[in-house]
């Protein structure tokens, strides 16, 4: 986690920074800083966000500086506090780092550097990095990227970093290995960060470093790039990036959430265009038809993923075991790769990320390729490490998701599966042409009935008034609803600080009954596909423990509305649809709980959009 920004060029570099860290606040928000450079330094941090360390840097220390390195931090090593933030400062006070990511053998590193008079100030691991580099630079003779490079080759961990000397005014150094990092090209200048939403304006042309490249920017000599590994000098890919800036923005909304929430709409709709063709019963996602063998001869699949991800691998489980009779398993990234799982080669290892950043689901790509599994990546950061990381893959195209709590990202990656589920049955021969048929054609619907769900928004707000002081919470939801319900509580205890738990319900009797009561508000997702009259009667179970009910039922339910305290309606559709249109509810009635208790919903304690660490 944690987000960088760096500028070097032309311009002053304080509100370049400023703004950057804003952008990538979503990355981490615990505390922040700045270094700011032209032959002198200046370092100001703070615990606290972006806006706190902006009450700090004095006019003086703003002007004329045209060099500059930021920080906003999620907390690893070290509490959150004011020494702990970065920048750090080496011993002598002339290399100052940032640095997003965890450095393993910080301890060993440190004992070395203490043995050698070197001191520290904060907890963290960074501040070892920054004197390991001012170490062997100060010892070998060597420039400051000589040094960067040569400590790298010592650390174990991941980071993407930015590192400057005041003996080398006239230069950053940047490197990464499992972190993200990209560089901004302009006409003499260059911006530096963790992903390209804070130099969007002022170029399109970026770099994004792959792990193991480091990169010496300098005035006089632009942009040069190198192995870590091998010295050896590497030629940059510029690639166009499309990102606008409007996307990135709140649109008039008071959250990126609720913004995300709305966009959900046009994002399912991006998510399929190109790829979904009613009239001809087609489905062309790339990454399938470029590997039709490998899908049609796999003799199971494994789902790697974790949080909202992980439950939209719930949801593919279901729909490829029913429609492609695959064997399907879903893993939490960070179980999977720490067992010994059985992965064979011809296997087919699917990875689902919003940011595809997340530590734990590439550490699992990578012992799936070990083993010899077929990779395929559903991601939405385009030119994510997952996304390279996999043989094929299918973005989602949801566009940029700020808010930490995931909205459009899940419906875009449940659209995704829709669509594989669909292709794969197809594949296989597996699905009739009917079913098939019906299934697209209600996908290719799908936009307008979220609309027209958005706009139980009012009613929704009144509920969550009602609810907005409860302790706990629980979801239950059968079938494909059991994802949903899952996500439903993920998204109130996320955001809210509600203590939520989602089950399926029928498991309810084995345990979680003993919970109800009239204090414990009830959401149950019972829509008449499925095990409707089974669902019915875990309705009634729960009426007579006196819980209040909040159901989501198809338009026109009666059964389950009668048993109801309070009925959302949703269009009838398949079941396997089901949950993407169940969720616009839930993300609302969590937003509108957490917005009443005073919860900052973009970005709620503890957490950070994209969790880079183990
Ligand atoms: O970027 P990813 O999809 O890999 O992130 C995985 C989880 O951290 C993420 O889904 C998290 O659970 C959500 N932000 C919850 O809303």
């Amino acid at each position: 986690m944690c987000g960088i920004v760096g500028y070097i060029g032309h311009r002053d570099a304080y509100p370049i920074i400023i703004k950057g860290l804003k952008r990538l606040e979503y990355r981490g928000y615990d505390s922040a800083g700045i270094t700011l450079f032209n032959a002198a330094s200046v370092v100001v941090k703070t615990k606290g966000k972006v806006a706190d360390l902006e009450q700090i840097v004095t006019p003086q220390a703003k002007s004329g500086k045209t060099l500059g390195l930021g920080h906003t931090r999620w907390a690893t090593h070290g509490i959150p506090s004011d020494l702990n933030s970065h920048p750090h400062l080496s011993n002598s006070g002339k290399i100052a780092i940032v640095h997003n990511g965890i450095i393993e053998n910080y301890a060993s590193i440190k004992k070395i550097l203490t043995d050698n008079g070197y001191h520290f100030k904060s907890d963290t691991d960074t501040e070892v990095l920054v004197n390991l580099i001012e170490y062997i630079k100060t010892s070998q003779k060597a420039t400051i990227g000589q040094a960067v490079q040569i400590a790298l080759t010592q650390v174990v961990g991941a980071y993407a970093i930015a590192v400057v000397d005041t003996d080398r005014p006239g230069e950053v150094v940047v490197a990464k290995l499992g972190s993200p990092l990209a560089v901004g090209i302009g006409k003499d200048e260059y911006f530096i960060a963790s992903d390209a939403s804070p130099f969007i304006e002022y170029t399109n042309r970026t770099i994004y470093l792959d792990d193991n490249e480091m990169a010496v920017i300098s005035r006089k000599k632009g942009f040069k790039m190198y192995s870590i590994t091998s010295d050896k000098v590497l030629t940059p890919k510029v690639q166009e990036i499309q990102l606008s800036l409007e996307t990135i923005e709140k649109s008039g909304f008071d959250y990126f959430m609720l913004k995300e929430i709305h966009e959900q709409p046009s994002a399912i709709t991006d998510t399929f265009r190109g790829r979904l063709h009613v009239d001809t019963q087609n489905i062309n996602i790339s990454g399938i038809e470029q590997n039709k063998a490998v899908f049609e001869n796999a003799q199971r699949i494994t789902i790697v993923a974790c949080g909202t991800s992980w439950h939209a691998g719930l949801v593919a489980e279901y729909l490829f075991e029913d429609a492609a009779r695959i064997p399907v398993e879903v893993e939490y990234a960070s179980e999977f790769r720490y067992r010994n799982p059985v992965i064979n080669k011809g296997d087919v290892v699917i990875a689902i990320s919003q940011s595809g950043e997340t530590a734990d689901t590439l550490a699992a790509i990578k012992l799936a390729k070990e083993k010899g599994a077929f990779v395929f990546g559903i991601c939405n950061v385009v030119g994510s490490s997952i996304a390279r990381a996999s043989d094929a893959g299918a973005y989602t195209h949801a566009g940029p998701e700020i808010g930490v709590a995931s909205t459009k990202a899940f419906t875009t990656q449940l659209t995704v599966i829709i669509m594989m589920g669909l292709r794969l049955g197809q594949l296989k021969g597996t699905i009739d042409k009917h079913d098939f048929d019906r299934v697209a054609k209600q996908l290719e619907t799908l936009p307008k009935l979220i609309e027209g769900v958005l706009t139980c928004d009012k009613q929704i707000e009144k509920i969550a008034r009602e609810y907005k002081d409860a302790s706990n919470f629980l979801y239950l939801g059968r079938g494909y609803n059991f994802p949903a319900a899952l996500e439903g509580a993920l998204k109130l205890k996320e955001i809210s600080y509600i203590h939520a738990e989602g089950y399926p319900a029928a498991e309810m009797k084995h345990g979680p009954i003993a919970l109800i009561d009239e204090n414990m508000p009830v959401v149950v997702i019972a829509t008449n596909k499925g095990h409707y009259e089974k669902i019915v009667s875990n309705v009634q179970e729960i009426k007579s423990r006196n819980a209040n009910i909040i159901s989501i039922v198809t338009k026109g339910d009666e059964s389950v509305k009668i048993l109801s305290d309070h009925v959302i309606e949703i269009p009838e559709v398949t079941e396997a649809l089901v949950p993407i249109l169940a969720s616009i509810p839930l993300q609302l009635l969590s937003y509108h709980i957490a917005i009443m208790r005073g919860c900052n919903v973009d970005q709620p304690r503890n957490l950070a959009k994209s969790v880079t660490v183990e």
